[in-house]
């Protein structure tokens, strides 16, 4: 027999910091569907409750990393979330460690910083073969992990040590490391092992799991650290 409708009381952290002095919350009730995310009743709100709800989106299908949230604390995506698997009233926070720009909308720059250090992209100054760069079907395996990474952000802003210091450079700059490091096209293993290497680099990491547990993709983030710590140490991949 097919659920019924339900109304959901979807309970979202308000903050504008142009009029408001601190954050506060506001609750919506809101029609839900069997089948509707938790981006479904964000944009319910937002087209027909309340126009001044902000938040980002864009693909709606898990792909483009855009809409991670708190949803009843813990760090997923909006547009992944079913809200039949959570209870009729439902909490929705920005990320933690991310200054709020607007409601649920934060500044992923220091993000996008720590992403930049660990230079995401191949490096090869050799000369190229006649085809492609070939490797083998184990080689590729290695990364083959974290290569799905969508830099959504859930894992960082899930991260105590992030909290505490944004300086850390956070699971997923080291995710995207990971990427490039153990791959055998590259050829700069040595620098990015230098970088995570540093101050505030993959030694911050305390093994907590939140990493893990916040990726939508299914990432094993902690795993991921752990090889590159690894690495450092036995300076070899
Ligand atoms: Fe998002 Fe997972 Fe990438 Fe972290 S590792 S940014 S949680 S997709
Ligand atoms: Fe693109 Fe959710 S809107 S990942």
């Amino acid at each position: 027999m097919a659920r019924p409708r339900r109304t959901i009381k979807l309970q979202i952290e308000r903050y504008n910091p142009d009029v408001d002095p601190a954050p506060h919350d506001e609750v919506y009730e809101v029609e839900s569907d069997p089948s509707d995310r938790v981006l479904d009743l964000l944009n319910r709100i937002k087209w027909f409750q309340d126009g001044t709800l902000t938040y980002r989106r864009s693909c709606g299908h898990g792909i483009c990393g855009s809409d991670a949230m708190r949803i009843n604390g813990q760090n997923r995506l909006a547009c992944k979330t079913l809200v039949k698997n959570l209870g009729e009233r439902v909490t929705v926070q920005p990320l933690i460690g991310l200054k709020v720009i607007k409601d649920l909308v934060v500044d992923q720059r220091p993000f996008f910083d720590h992403y930049d250090e660990i230079m995401p992209y191949l490096i090869n100054d050799e000369r190229p073969p006649a085809t492609e760069r070939l490797q083998t079907p184990e080689e590729r395996a290695r990364y083959d992990d974290t290569t799905k990474c969508i830099l959504c952000a859930a894992c960082t802003a899930a991260c105590p040590p992030f909290w505490a210091n944004g300086r850390f450079i956070g699971p997923a700059a080291i995710v995207n490391a990971h990427r490039f490091v153990f791959d055998s096209r590259d050829r700069a293993t040595s620098e990015r092992l230098a970088i995570l290497n540093r101050r505030f680099g993959v030694w911050g990491c305390r093994v907590v799991f939140n990493c893990t547990d916040a990726c939508p993709r299914g990432i094993k983030v902690t795993d991921a650290i752990e090889q590159c710590k690894r690495a450092i140490l036995s300076e070899s991949v």
